[in-house]
C-alpha cells in the first residue's frame, strides 16, 4: 500500500464511488480533501450517481478527474479497483443508494463500484458507505446492520448541529472531516469536541 514519504509525494490510494442517491456534493468535497491530503483517488460515478450529480452540483464525473482523481467507468469489470491483487487503502461510497448498499450486502458485484466494495470486503480492507435516505425501508437497514457486523463502517450523511453550522459548506465539511477520521487523515474541517461546550456541572 502506500506510505506517507516526502512532501508532495502520495499519501495514500482510495477508490472512492458516487452512487446514486443523493448528497453528491458529499462525494465532490470528498475527492477535493483527499486531493488536499495528498492521496490519489480511482473515482467510479454510477449512471443515477451521474443524474445527482448534475442536478446538485451541475457537473459531469470527467468534471471532477484531474491529476490526483482518475475517472474510472462503472462498466469496466477489468478496472485495476475489481481486482484484490491492486491494493488500495481504502474504499468509500460516498453517497451510497440503498440499490447499491443492498448489492454490497448480498454479494452482487455486477459494476465497478459494487466489486471495488467486495473487493475491500473480501481483502479484510477498510469499507465506508455513507447512506443517504429517509426513511430507511427494513431491507436497507437489515442490510446496513450486516454489513456493520462484518466490519464495514456504515457512516451515515447525517450531519451533527452540535457546532453550529452556517451554510452546507459547514454541513458537508462534518461528514467528510468523519469520513477523514475513518482513514486517519488530519483535518482543519469543522471543531472537534472539547467537552468544554456545556456546563453541565
Ligand atoms: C434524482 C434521484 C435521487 C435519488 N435519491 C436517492 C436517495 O437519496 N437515496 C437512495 O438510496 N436512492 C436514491 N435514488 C434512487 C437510486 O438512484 C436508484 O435506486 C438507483 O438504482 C441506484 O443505483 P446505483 O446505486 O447504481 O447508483 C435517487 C434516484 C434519482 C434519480
Amino acid at each position: 500500500m502506500s506510505e506517507a514519504t516526502n512532501e508532495g509525494e502520495m499519501m495514500g490510494e482510495a477508490v472512492v464511488a458516487i452512487t446514486g442517491a443523493s448528497g453528491a456534493r458529499y462525494g465532490v468535497r470528498l475527492l477535493e480533501a483527499l486531493t488536499e491530503a495528498g492521496w490519489k483517488t480511482h473515482l467510479i460515478v454510477t449512471r443515477e450517481g451521474a443524474l445527482n450529480l448534475e442536478l446538485e452540483c451541475n457537473k459531469s464525473p470527467e468534471d471532477l478527474a484531474n491529476d490526483s482523481v482518475i475517472l474510472e467507468s462503472n462498466n469496466n469489470l477489468a478496472a485495476r479497483s475489481a481486482s484484490g491483487s491492486a491494493r488500495f487503502d481504502a474504499y468509500i461510497v460516498c453517497p451510497a443508494s440503498g440499490t447499491t448498499i443492498g448489492k454490497i450486502a448480498n454479494g452482487i458485484s455486477d459494476n465497478l463500484a459494487t466489486r471495488s466494495a467486495l473487493v475491500a470486503m473480501k481483502e479484510r480492507r477498510k469499507l465506508i458507505l455513507v447512506p443517504r435516505e429517509s426513511p430507511y425501508a427494513t431491507p436497507h437497514l437489515r442490510a446496513m446492520a450486516n454489513l456493520s457486523e462484518w466490519g464495514v463502517v456504515i457512516l451515515p450523511a447525517s450531519p451533527g448541529f452540535y457546532n453550529k453550522p452556517q451554510s452546507l459548506e459547514d454541513m458537508v465539511d462534518f461528514i467528510v472531516a468523519r469520513i477523514l477520521d475513518q482513514l486517519n487523515i488530519d483535518h482543519q474541517l469543522g471543531k472537534r469536541w472539547t467537552g468544554d461546550e456545556i456546563d453541565s456541572q
